[in-house]
């Protein structure tokens, strides 16, 4: 496939997002712009510049209504405008009840099947529903009849179904959801079940990342509705006068932008720099872990396994080092704040156990890295430990192996992340709950033959290069598109 994008649509694409591609901000009395970092933003930037589309998102830089043209629109890139930002504002409420409430304390914990950390409130939902409308509203009139509707992830159940009522036929609505799809057991703790699986229904193009989370979609549909008629082997859902194609994409990461950054003179300075000023020795064996401080992934469980591996490899007291770049996230939600303490509690105790004067088993990273430098940690670690107890797919895993310039490094892997059902072959695999189990792969890892270990990262590294991120929106987007000509035939 073509790495520019090739089967993108070239007009008409409308995308739908929570977080925005560019936001501004203020720096003393100018305004400065924050520019995607990484992952899907990054990536779908330069298709958007191609397609002149909009953006539709909430805008959340505390100068993003200052640089507002007309009616809320702003062209992006600001030194070559060449697509439309199109901002939602929310006031606190909303923030309060609509990402906070709905979809961080339901959808969030609901759809990584952990009812116990669960918290609905009827208000959420109501908030949840009028946000939806406005994204929906702002969409549809962003939109024309061969527009391309492109929705992302669980903030908006409920907005394509308010669009395909806009718009009647017109334009193709499809919607990623990058978080877990549970089983019908666990989704139907939610008291809006239905409403949700009807709003997801309107898409003409329901993806997801792996076909376990697109079975589990289509059971609940079987469970919920009598009058869906499913075809369990093209993945498609008859519904009234509508279909919807179920069908799975898992997401790839930008590698040759990963490469030629790890790769850099600055990643190679950042490491030299890191290792000397946190004394990390020379001949230190590396592991290395990063995530969003998010319950689902697993940070607990991983730094009890480290405890338990220097409990029962003493030989390796003074030689491991376990980097953790852990980086902050919807800290007003209980859940997180007593994750973030659980971590930083966890990493204390196993340093108060263990290090010495000149050696400290967990090391913390607590600021924002560039990419070149984070590039240049994963190119470095010998090894690196996801660890997730749910995650949609887990793209720190595809980093991490895109980053192994020289096919050194092994990924330790989740079984309970999405990414294990495409690099889980060649991965070392573990269950996080299995402490002892865990502390042995990550033994394992270490000690196996370097041909082995080389051999299974070349192996991912092909997987991750054949179905990079440029790959995984041109499926998405020659799929939607073969959707279109079948409903003009
Ligand atoms: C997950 C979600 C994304 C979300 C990201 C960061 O990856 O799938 O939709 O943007 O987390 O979370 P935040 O709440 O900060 O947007």
């Amino acid at each position: 496939l073509p790495s520019d994008g090739g089967s993108a649509p070239t007009e008409g694409l409308v995308v739908v997002s929570n977080r925005e591609p560019y936001s501004h901000s203020f720096d003393g009395d100018e305004i400065t712009v924050e520019r995607p970092v990484g992952g899907l933003t990054a990536g779908l930037d330069p298709v958007m510049r191609r397609a002149k589309g909009t953006w539709v998102a909430w805008g959340d830089g505390d100068a993003d209504r200052e640089v507002v043209d007309e009616h809320d629109r702003v062209g992006v890139p600001p030194e070559d405008p060449s697509y439309t930002l199109r901002r939602i504002w929310l006031d606190d409420d909303e923030v309060e009840e609509y990402y906070y409430g709905y979809s961080n304390q339901v959808l969030w914990p609901l759809c990584h099947s952990d009812r116990g950390r669960i918290t609905y409130e009827p208000r959420f939902w109501d908030r949840y529903r009028e946000v939806n409308r406005r994204f929906a509203e702002a969409a549809a009139a962003e939109a024309d009849p061969e527009s391309l509707i492109w929705f992302q992830d669980y903030h908006f159940g409920l907005a394509p179904r308010m669009v395909r009522r806009e718009l009647g036929d017109d334009a193709t609505l499809a919607h990623f959801w990058h978080i877990p799809w549970p089983t019908w057991d666990d989704f139907r703790v939610c008291p809006q079940s239905r409403q949700l699986m009807e709003g997801l229904l309107a898409n003409d193009l329901l993806g997801f990342h792996v076909d376990r989370f697109c079975a589990q979609f289509l059971e609940g549909v079987d469970a919920c509705f009598d009058d869906a008629a499913i075809d369990w082997n093209s993945g498609e859902v008859h519904r009234g006068d509508s279909t919807t194609l179920v069908k799975s994409f898992p997401m790839g990461v930008d590698t040759d932008r990963i490469e030629r950054l790890a790769g850099s003179d600055e990643a190679e300075a950042f490491w030299n720099e890191f290792r000397e000023e946190r004394g990390i020795a020379d001949d230190a064996v590396v592991a290395v872990g990063v995530d969003r401080l998010d319950y689902t992934k697993g940070i607990p469980e991983r730094l009890r396994a480290i405890e338990y591996f220097l409990d029962s490899h003493p030989e390796f007291r003074g030689e491991f080092v376990y980097v953790q770049k852990a980086s902050e996230s919807r800290s007003e939600i209980p859940a997180y704040q007593e994750i973030q303490k659980e971590v930083s509690e966890t990493a204390e105790r196993v340093n108060d156990r263990f290090a010495t004067d000149d050696w400290k088993p967990v090391v913390a990273i607590t600021e924002m890295l560039p990419a070149e430098s984070l590039y240049g940690l994963y190119r470095h670690s010998d090894l690196a430990l996801v660890s997730s107890v749910r995650d949609g797919m887990n793209l720190v895993a595809e980093e991490y192996v895109a980053a192994q310039l020289d096919n050194g490094g092994a990924l330790v892997l989740s079984d309970f992340a999405g990414v294990d059902d495409t690099l889980g072959d060649y991965a070392y695999t573990i269950n996080p709950y299995a402490t002892k189990e865990f502390a042995e792969t990550v033994h394992r890892a270490i000690t196996d033959d370097t041909q082995e270990r080389r051999e299974r990262m070349r192996h991912m590294r092909q997987l991750v290069t054949a179905y990079d991120l440029d790959a995984w929106m041109d499926d998405i987007f020659e799929t939607a598109a073969g959707l279109r000509d079948e409903t003009t035939e």
